[in-house]
């Protein structure tokens, strides 16, 4: 089979990774792919993410017999709408379904409606409205744009101060443009957060094994946020008690509202929870893998993850037992000294000949240079993860593995899952 997968970061090469695991799978396309996806897969980095009409005249081109289409962009955009119009079997949310994280004022409304746990929110348009209510309000309170903006469109104001210039940036300054249109203004809730990935059919559902993101760029929880830097699974806080509450009262009834609205989803739902005093709510939704929740989970997978992809795309998941493996496994972000604010690029990555069995390197943000060579080209360049029985091993892996790396300015958070092993001493 030929498989064509959207995308070039740490996230797809997890995927791509996985999917070469199957024998049936003969070529893999990476659009664009990146430097260190081109030993696993055949890169055209002239055709980027967004670029749906090239997507579907490659994918038509190129005999493709399935697709994934991993990044929000793309999933917002229709990529999935287009492939599927041009007969090309793939994985992924429809324009439609994919509000669920493009718009956030769609996700909340959903909540709401179907009774879904979630922060209370109001919605505007306004920015005087805006500003009036947050005179009323009490802090600190979430400031959210509406639309996509790259993980970083959601402000935690903790004065009126700090509120009105959370709505001059949105909606004024216009810093995420069109998608700062519309914010939610939402309660702050508290209590450890938890990433729930889970495979759909719009109907049935395999939840993955759940993940501890760590979203901040400085140790500690400090700092900037970031895509992420680092990840572990499984999530210590989410008990078999918990997941079954999520179950019931989040996972299924917001595929049963998905469906009750004309859009069923399809594809990888991403729950952003957090477990409050209050019970589990719905921070976000993505529809998408997370990244590099991605780099932590699909390692764990048992069951062959083209296979569930398929059931997934010809609505057969009900019938499909997904398996995980027991144990744990840690990822590490290597990221550009500067990140997430300026950062320099084009630093050479030196990496050792080979990695213990249980390590695997992602590449998410280089490049190969023209004499060959990988070069660092993004904020967050490399993923680390090791798998192993617990947790502590894993981590022990993931950074003695990490150490073995080099390129100018790396920079590693050092406290990745020092949380999560708290929580399971607590
Ligand atoms: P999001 O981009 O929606 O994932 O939000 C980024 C981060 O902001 C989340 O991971 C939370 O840590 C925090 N956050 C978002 N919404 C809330 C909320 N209602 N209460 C407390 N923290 C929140
Ligand atoms: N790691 C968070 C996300 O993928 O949105």
């Amino acid at each position: 089979m030929n498989l064509l997968v959207v995308g070039g970061g740490g996230r797809e090469h997890a995927i791509i990774k996985k999917l070469k695991e199957n024998p049936q799978a003969e070529t893999i396309y990476a659009l664009p792919g990146n430097g260190g996806i081109a030993a696993d897969a055949v890169c055209v980095p002239e055709i980027g993410a967004k670029d749906i009409g090239k997507i579907v005249d490659f994918a038509k081109s190129h005999s493709i017999d399935f697709a994934v289409v991993a990044p929000d962009d793309p999933l917002a955009l229709g990529c999935v709408d287009r492939l599927h119009e041009a007969g090309i079997p793939c994985f992924g949310p429809d324009a439609k379904a994919a509000r669920i994280e493009a718009s956030k004022v769609f996700s909340k409304n959903l909540m709401k409606k179907y009774g879904i746990p979630t922060a209370r929110y109001e919605v505007f348009d306004d920015p005087a409205k805006a500003l009036a209510y947050l005179r009323t309000a009490s802090f600190p309170i979430v400031v959210k744009a509406d639309g996509l903006a790259l993980g970083k469109g959601v402000l935690i104001p903790q004065n009126l101060q700090e509120a009105e210039a959370a709505v001059k940036t949105i909606m004024e300054d216009r810093a995420f443009g069109d998608s700062g249109n519309e914010i939610v203004v939402e309660e702050f809730l508290t209590g450890p957060e938890v990433s729930v990935l889970a495979f759909t059919d719009g109907t049935a559902i395999a939840p993955m094994v759940s993940s501890m993101d760590h979203k901040r760029a400085g140790e500690g929880d400090t700092g900037l946020n970031t895509g992420g830097m680092g990840t572990i699974a499984p999530n210590p806080c989410y008990t078999p008690q918990v997941a079954a509450e999520c179950m019931e009262n989040i996972f299924l009834p917001t595929l049963a509202a998905m469906r009750a609205e004309g859009c069923p989803f399809k594809g990888c739902l991403y729950f952003g929870l957090m477990l409050t005093p209050d019970g589990p709510k719905v921070i976000e939704y993505n529809c998408r893998f997370g990244d590099p929740e991605t780099q932590v989970v699909l390692p764990l997978l048992k069951t062959d993850l083209l296979t569930v992809m398929q059931a997934v795309e010809n609505e057969t998941l009900g019938d499909l037992k997904v398996e995980w493996h027991g144990g744990a496994a840690a990822c590490v972000i290597l990221a550009s000294g500067g990140y997430p604010g300026h950062y320099e690029k084009g630093k050479a990555i030196s990496l050792p000949a080979a990695f213990p069995e249980n390590v695997t390197v992602y590449h998410a943000g280089d490049k190969l240079a023209e004499d060959g060579t990988l070069v660092t080209s993004g904020g967050r360049v490399l993923g680390v993860t090791a798998v192993g029985d617990a947790l502590e091993a894993a981590l022990k892996d993931a950074y003695a593995a990490a150490e073995e790396i080099g390129f100018e300015g790396k920079y590693l958070r050092r406290d990745i899952g020092k949380r999560a092993l708290a929580a399971m001493e607590g």
